[in-house]
């Protein structure tokens, strides 16, 4: 199925364009119906439109969080999008804004975020920066569904990378934000070819054969 996306970025919006360019590359079959950010001088908004995706941009600065997600509803609900990307998207989005994106089943919202930590570690604002100062030695990047809590949810997909013992925080960023590039438009389009699929961690058990894969020997 052919997934209609809104995407909410705040800033540059790197992964933002590295979903449009995997739609041009024909690599995700998706359509990008809006690019919304609470940000009006978010450089990301000029690159949309070089992709020729209507944006919008309303600043939270002034508003009561409920008000301006009222605002952000006012532009997104009509689009009936598929899903909701937030993809470097700076705001914490509350449960009445999540459950206007229901899955049909009740299930989950139908909000992805993509996070710069293994979550549940380094959850937050930085979590490159938060794992680098932590003198992790492996970190990664979360592509997750978003539930009402910050930076949580179920997880649709993690990539894992080393730290270099030369590592600064700008490689070591750098080397992770290549990951998420690829990872948030191959988890969307396995979505589009699939649906949505993950592990509860309430009522299903990872497979005899996942164990093994990951080395249990008992
Ligand atoms: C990305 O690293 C993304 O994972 C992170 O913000 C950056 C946005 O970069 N998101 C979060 O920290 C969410 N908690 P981009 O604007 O170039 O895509």
């Amino acid at each position: 199925m052919s997934l209609r996306l809104a995407i909410l970025v705040s800033g540059r919006g790197s992964n933002m364009t590295a979903i449009l360019q995997a739609i041009a590359d024909r690599r995700l079959d998706a359509q990008v119906c809006m690019v919304f950010s609470n940000n009006p001088d978010a450089p990301a908004l000029e690159t949309a439109r070089s992709f020729g995706v209507p944006t919008a941009a309303i600043s939270h600065k002034g508003l009561s969080r409920a008000a301006h997600e009222q605002k952000v509803l006012e532009v997104l609900t009509p689009l009936n999008v598929d899903f909701v990307v937030l993809a470097g998207y700076m705001r914490i989005v509350s449960a009445e804004f999540l459950r206007n994106f229901s899955s049909p089943d009740n299930r989950y919202f139908r909000v992805i975020n993509i996070h710069p930590s293994l979550l549940p570690a380094f959850p937050g604002a930085h979590g490159y920066e938060d794992a680098f100062a932590y003198g992790a030695k492996v970190s990664g990047i979360t592509v997750h569904l978003v539930d009402e809590h910050v930076d949580h949810g179920p997880i649709l997909a993690q990539m894992s990378f080393a730290r270099y013992a030369d590592d600064t925080i700008d490689s070591f960023k750098s080397r992770g934000l290549q990951l998420e590039h690829k990872l948030l438009p191959e988890v969307l389009q396995e979505i589009a070819i699939n649906g949505v699929h993950f592990y509860s961690r309430q009522t299903e058990a990872v497979s005899e054969a996942e164990l093994n894969t990951i080395g249990r020997t008992t």
